[in-house]
C-alpha cells in the first residue's frame, strides 16, 4: 500500500471510529435517559411499598382513630358519624318505594316493589342523569332545584310511560353520599363536600330541608322521610340478602366505610338508647390519616392541587377520582426527566387527563404488544411510545393500584379488628366467638367490581394480614352499584348474574344498591 493509500486508510478508520462513537455516545445518552425513567419508577415504586408490616400498622391505626372517633366529636379524622340507622331490613318489607340519589356527577331516581316475607324485590325502574359540570360548583338551589326536576319527571310517570297525577304525599328515601351530621334518620348537615362538588353555601345547611324546598318549588308533593349516606344503603342491601354483613365499604369515585356499633361504644354520644343495642356508623374513612400511609411526592403534589387540601387523604390514595392522576403525574415526571415519551409531552401534563377507568383498561391491556395501552395515551395524551415505554406505563399502573387496593384491604381488617371479627380474639361482647363467626362485608363501586387486578390485589391482601383460616370466614360480597360510579357499564352487566370471583360471592339480581335504603321508611 502507497502512502496514498495508506492515508485514505487511516482516514476511513478515524471517520468509522468517530461514527462509532457518536452512535455509542447516543447509544449511552439514551441508556441513561432510559435509565433515568426506570430511576423515576424505582423511586415511586419504593415510595408505594406496602409489606405486610407496614399493612398491620395501617390496621391498628384505623382501630385506634375509630376508638378516638367514636370519643368525641373532632377527636380524629375519622368522623365517625351517628346514623341514627339502628335496624338493618330483613326481607319482611313490602310496598312501592322511591328513592333518589345523589352522590357525585350524576342523579338518580328509583321507584322499588318490595314482595315482603322474603320474596324480594319484586320490581325497580330507575333514571340516571348526569349533573351539569357548572352545577357541581355554582349554588344550592341550582343543584337541588336539577335534583327536584328529575325526580319529578320520573314520579309523574307510571310504570308505563303514562303521566300521573301526584296527589297524596309521597314518602321519599335520599341517598346523600358526602359526610353530613345527621340530626335524625332524616336530617342532617353538610359537613363538607367531596368528590369535586364544591359548593359553598350548601356547607352548614340541612340537606333533607334543601331538598324538600326545592320539591316544594316544582310542586311535588313528596318529603324526605330517610336520609342515608351510600355505604348505609349498601349495608342495608348486604343484610337484606345474608344476615352476616356487618360491614360495606365503597371504592368507587369516592370511598368510605360504615359498619355496626355497639350504642355503647359510642362515648360521645352517652346514653343514646336504641332497641337493637346499636347503631350504623357512618365512618367517613375517606378522610383516614396516619403517618403509616405511604405517600410519595406525587400524592403530596396532587393534595397541595386539590380543592380539598389536608382532606380525604385515604380517599386521594384509595379512590377512582384519584388514582388515574397520581399514575399521569409519575408519567409526566418521567416524560420530563426522559425521553421515553418523545419530544411531545402532549396531555401528559394535563390534571385529570387521564381518568382511572383509562388507567385500568391500560393496566389490564393483555395484548402482546399493549395495544391497548398505545390507543389511550394517543388519543387521551397525544404521546406516540415504543412497546418498551408501554412496559413501564403498565408498571407504574400497577404499583398504584396494587397499593390503593392494599391499603384499602388493611382499612377493611381495622374494621374487623374492631368489632372483634379478625380472628384476633378480641370479641367485644364475649357473647359469641369472635374466632367462627362469619363476617360478609358488602363492597361496592367500581374499583372492586370492575376492576379485577384492583379486586384480586385487595382479596390476597386480606388473606395475607388475616391468615388463611381467618380469612375463610371473611366474605366480601359485591353490591350492585349505589352511587353510580361504576368502571364501565358492562362490568356492571356482567355483576347482574351471581359470579364466584376468587371464592367471593356477589350479591345478584338489582342493579342499585341503594334502593334498598328506601327500606327504612319502614322505621
Ligand atoms: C364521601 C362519602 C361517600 C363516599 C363514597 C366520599 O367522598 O365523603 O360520604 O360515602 O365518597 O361515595
Amino acid at each position: 500500500m502507497g502512502r496514498v493509500g495508506l492515508a485514505v486508510a487511516m482516514g476511513c478508520a478515524a471517520a468509522t471510529c468517530s461514527i462509532a462513537a457518536v452512535l455509542v455516545g447516543r447509544r449511552v445518552k439514551s441508556w441513561r435517559r432510559w435509565g433515568r425513567a426506570v430511576g423515576v419508577l424505582r423511586e415511586f415504586e419504593e415510595g408505594c411499598a406496602t409489606p405486610i408490616g407496614r399493612l398491620r400498622q395501617v390496621v391498628d391505626a384505623m382501630v385506634v382513630e375509630m376508638h378516638a372517633g367514636l370519643a368525641s366529636d373532632g377527636g380524629s379524622k375519622l368522623k365517625m358519624l351517628l346514623t341514627f340507622v339502628d335496624r338493618l331490613p330483613d326481607g319482611k318489607e313490602e310496598g312501592i318505594y322511591y328513592a333518589i340519589d345523589l352522590g357525585g356527577a350524576n342523579v338518580r331516581v328509583l321507584r322499588v316493589q318490595l314482595g315482603g316475607k322474603r320474596s324480594m324485590i319484586l320490581g325497580h325502574e330507575g333514571e340516571s342523569n348526569p349533573v351539569p359540570r357548572n352545577l357541581l360548583t355554582n349554588s344550592t338551589v341550582e343543584l337541588f332545584d336539577l335534583v327536584a326536576m328529575t325526580l319529578k319527571h320520573f314520579v309523574e310517570k307510571d310504570e308505563n310511560g303514562h303521566k300521573l297525577v301526584v296527589e297524596k304525599t309521597k314518602e321519599l328515601g335520599f341517598t346523600f353520599s358526602f359526610p353530613v351530621k345527621q340530626k335524625s334518620v332524616s336530617s342532617g348537615v353538610l359537613i363538607k363536600w367531596t368528590k369535586g362538588l364544591f359548593i359553598e353555601d350548601t356547607v352548614g345547611r340541612d340537606v333533607t330541608q334543601c331538598l324538600e324546598e326545592a320539591l316544594a318549588r316544582r310542586g311535588l308533593n313528596m318529603r324526605v322521610t330517610v336520609l342515608v349516606n351510600d355505604t348505609v344503603g349498601a349495608l342495608a342491601l348486604g343484610h337484606y340478602y345474608d344476615k352476616d354483613t356487618v360491614a360495606a365499604v365503597i371504592i368507587g369515585a369516592g370511598t368510605n366505610a360504615c359498619y355496626v356499633e355497639r350504642t355503647d361504644a359510642i362515648i360521645k354520644c352517652q346514653g343514646l338508647l336504641t332497641n337493637s343495642g346499636g347503631m350504623v356508623i357512618n365512618m367517613e374513612w375517606g378522610n383516614f390519616w396516619s403517618s403509616h400511609l405511604p405517600r410519595t411526592p406525587y400524592d403530596i403534589a396532587l393534595d397541595d392541587e386539590s380543592q380539598n387540601r389536608n382532606e380525604q387523604g385515604f380517599e386521594k390514595l384509595i379512590s377512582g377520582m384519584y388514582l388515574g392522576d397520581v399514575a399521569r403525574r409519575v408519567l409526566y415526571k418521567m416524560a420530563l426527566e426522559s425521553d421515553v415519551f418523545g419530544d411531545a409531552i402532549g396531555g401528559l401534563s394535563t390534571p385529570f387527563a387521564l381518568s382511572t377507568p383509562m388507567m385500568a383498561a391500560m393496566h389490564e391491556d393483555e395484548s402482546p404488544d399493549l395495544r391497548e395501552v398505545a390507543r389511550i395515551l394517543e388519543e387521551t395524551m397525544q404521546v406516540l411510545v415504543p412497546l418498551k415505554t408501554r412496559k413501564l406505563v403498565v408498571r407504574v399502573c400497577d404499583i398504584v393500584t396494587r397499593r390503593a387496593a392494599r391499603l384499602a384491604a388493611a382499612g377493611i381488617v381495622g374494621i374487623l379488628k374492631k368489632m372483634g371479627r379478625d380472628g384476633s380474639g378480641g370479641a367485644p361482647t364475649g357473647r359469641t366467638k369472635s374466632k367462627t363467626r362469619r363476617s360478609v362485608v358488602a363492597v361496592e363501586g367500581g374499583l372492586y367490581a370492575g376492576y379485577t387486578l384492583f379486586r384480586e390485589y385487595l382479596n390476597e391482601a386480606i388473606r395475607e394480614i388475616l391468615g388463611e383460616q381467618v380469612s375463610r370466614n371473611v366474605v366480601l360480597r359485591i353490591t350492585e352499584d349505589g352511587s353510580g360510579q361504576r368502571l364501565n357499564r358492562d362490568s356492571c352487566r356482567q355483576s347482574q348474574t351471581v359470579r364466584i370471583v376468587a371464592g367471593l360471592e356477589t350479591f345478584s339480581n338489582i342493579d342499585c344498591a341503594f334502593v334498598l335504603q328506601v327500606i327504612f321508611l319502614y322505621y
